[in-house]
């Protein structure tokens, strides 16, 4: 059974292939198949001629791509090469992706695309999503009726303000919705034309990017305060008006601003934050993987975390919700928590906590009697050596803070130490797989954040997982396109975690990561969208339909890149 999008995707292309014919239609980067349009094509749309005589198929189109891409010398180049196959062949582009998913992820995304959005003005090309700019906010309607493709399943917005680890990037942070959206559609299967990247030009306060004269977006200081908040509802209210079905994921806001704006709008429009929550579901994905393995219960773990801002409360508080769902009661949950930073551990009696941090704060009394660093806090160390911690998270920024000693403490408290140094970039990771390895006599079951090559241990070689947001806000696309939820819940991100984890591939094999290999993405997208999908019925975002519709609507959604 076809949904009605699939139906409507099937006639546009109809429609299409009809009405677009010779050079036309080969520009086309959706509908052209180049060389491989047959014999019986090329007559009927005028192509006789236009093309070298021999017929070939994707593979063969594919081999020839990969070959160029490989004579591409650096990464930049190769993430130009693949955007320009992008805006020339989408079937084509998808495929190549497909075929060598490990090796060009790390081009058309994280961590190239960096270099891609700092260079965004020198390296463009053609256009491709919407540059909805501040000069123009009257004109927000006219600029979303004149997007690509009609009917949108998915937006990533962003306002350049925070784009991975290298700050305001202005216009030329559309680099990253651009990657993005390419990855919801090769393992979500969203389809390239319901894909729409936008962003909010708001101005700059990158200096580089403003007395750069070729820069191409509006040259003036970002805009701030209230006339920021006012636009962005100018924005949002014409997403309702002209998108009203479409899931906007908010992509690289600025710390200051991204919490309220996912709390403002998150009632009102199919959306959420992938910084926020899909990092937290990945997150909760590998640790609930972990907990399986280790074979003792979520509700009995004891969890410390390195780490107080946006990234470790959020992850504690996924991790705290998934432990009120597996039984204890909510205080129980959160005393089971020991949070430090700066200020060492997280307690009841200190000034300095905002309110996220608060919910975290340990009874004053539970850690009286804990040792005190030189500082005359309870730092890392003394809280090792003072509770049965079972979880070490790391989302501190502070490269080699899980020392010897510390490891060590804690593997000689449990015997399956679930430890995960999360913080990126490599050099900041608290401290390396085969470290943590080496000091609990192969143990631990770690995860991290940025990527690690395999570690030899024994004998064995152990593949380290990567905790990688790309493991859940593909399926979560591909769910709503599937379900047709109105909201994103909470606990739709933490159905994708708890399904996340139950495809690792660690149950099964000692020494496999604690998260799927890349290649099996789009197979665990489905799985991952099934859940989702069933949550948001639980929660009543979604029209309830049967358990065998949902699985086929699901198969359905999942576009794969192929000529039809
Ligand atoms: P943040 O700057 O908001 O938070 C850092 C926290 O670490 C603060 O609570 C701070 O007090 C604490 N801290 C810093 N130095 C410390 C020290 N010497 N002793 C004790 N505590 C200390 O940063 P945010 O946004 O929360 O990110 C943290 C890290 O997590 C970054 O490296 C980021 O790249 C990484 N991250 C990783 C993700 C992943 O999926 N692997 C996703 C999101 C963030």
């Amino acid at each position: 059974m076809l949904t009605a999008a699939q139906q409507q995707l099937i006639e546009s292309k109809h429609h299409t292939l009809h009405h677009r014919r010779g050079q036309a239609l080969l520009d086309h980067p959706l509908y052209t198949k180049g060389t491989a349009f047959t014999e019986d094509e090329r007559a009927r749309y005028g192509l006789t001629g236009l093309l070298p005589p021999q017929i070939e198929t994707l593979e063969q189109q594919a081999a020839r791509a990969y070959g160029a891409f490989r004579t591409r010398a650096s990464d930049l180049d190769k993430h130009i090469f693949l955007r320009a196959l992008q805006d020339t062949n989408e079937v084509l582009f998808y495929r190549l992706l497909l075929d060598h998913v490990e090796e060009m992820m790390p081009i058309v995304y994280t961590p190239t695309v960096a270099q891609a959005c700092e260079q965004f003005s020198h390296i463009y090309r053609r256009p491709r999503g919407l540059f909805v700019s501040y000069p123009l906010r009257d004109r927000i309607h006219e600029i979303l009726a004149n997007r690509h493709g009609r009917d949108i399943d998915v937006i990533v917005v962003t306002d350049g303000g925070r784009i991975l680890g290298i700050g305001d990037q202005g216009v030329g942070g559309l680099g990253i919705p651009i990657g993005k959206l390419s990855l919801y559609t090769l393992i979500g299967g969203i389809h390239p034309n319901r894909t729409l990247p936008i962003v909010l030009d708001v101005g700059t306060n990158n200096v580089e990017r403003l007395r750069d004269p070729l820069y191409l977006g509006w040259r003036h200081e970002r805009l701030s305060g209230q006339a920021y908040f006012d636009f962005i509802d100018q924005f949002i209210a014409a997403v309702k008006a002209e998108l009203p079905g479409a899931c906007l994921q908010w992509e690289d806001f600025p710390n200051t601003v991204a919490h309220t704006l996912l709390d403002r709008y998150r009632d009102d429009l199919l959306s959420f934050n992938d910084d926020i929550q899909g990092t937290a579901s990945v997150a909760l994905g590998a640790i609930l993987g972990a907990v399986s393995v280790s074979g003792k219960p979520l509700r009995d773990q004891t969890v410390v975390m390195f780490g107080a801002g946006a990234a470790g409360i959020g992850v504690a508080d996924y991790l705290c919700r998934a432990m009120v769902q597996d039984g204890l009661s909510e205080r129980e949950a959160r005393a089971r928590f020991f949070i430090v930073n700066r200020g060492g551990v997280l307690h009841a009696d200190r000034t300095d906590l905002n309110a996220e941090q608060r919910a975290f704060a340990q009874d004053p009394a539970r850690i009286a009697s804990f040792p005190r660093c030189d500082a005359g806090v309870v730092g890392l160390q003394e809280v090792i050596s003072s509770v049965p911690a079972t979880i070490l998270i790391g989302l501190s920024t502070v490269g080699g803070a899980f020392t010897e000693p510390i490891v060590r403490e804690m593997a000689r408290k449990t015997p399956r130490p679930i430890i995960f140094p999360l913080s990126n970039p490599t050099s900041k990771a608290e401290a390396t797989p085969a470290d943590l390895l080496r000091w609990t006599q192969g143990r631990a079951l770690v995860a991290t954040g940025s990527p690690f090559a395999p570690v030899v241990d024994g004998g064995r070689t152990v593949v380290i997982a990567q905790c990688n947001n790309v493991y859940i806000f593909p399926a979560i696309g591909l769910a709503l396109a599937a379900c047709k939820a109105t909201r994103v819940t909470d606990g739709m991100l933490l159905a994708a975690a708890r399904a996340l984890g139950e495809k690792s591939p660690a149950l099964s094999d000692r020494n496999a990561p604690l998260l799927p290999p890349l290649r099996d993405l789009r197979q665990v997208a489905r799985h991952i969208a099934l859940a989702v999908s069933r949550q948001a019925q639980v929660d009543g975002v979604a029209p309830p339909i049967t358990e065998h519709d949902l699985v086929e609507r699901i198969a359905v959604s999942q576009w794969d890149p192929c000529y039809e």
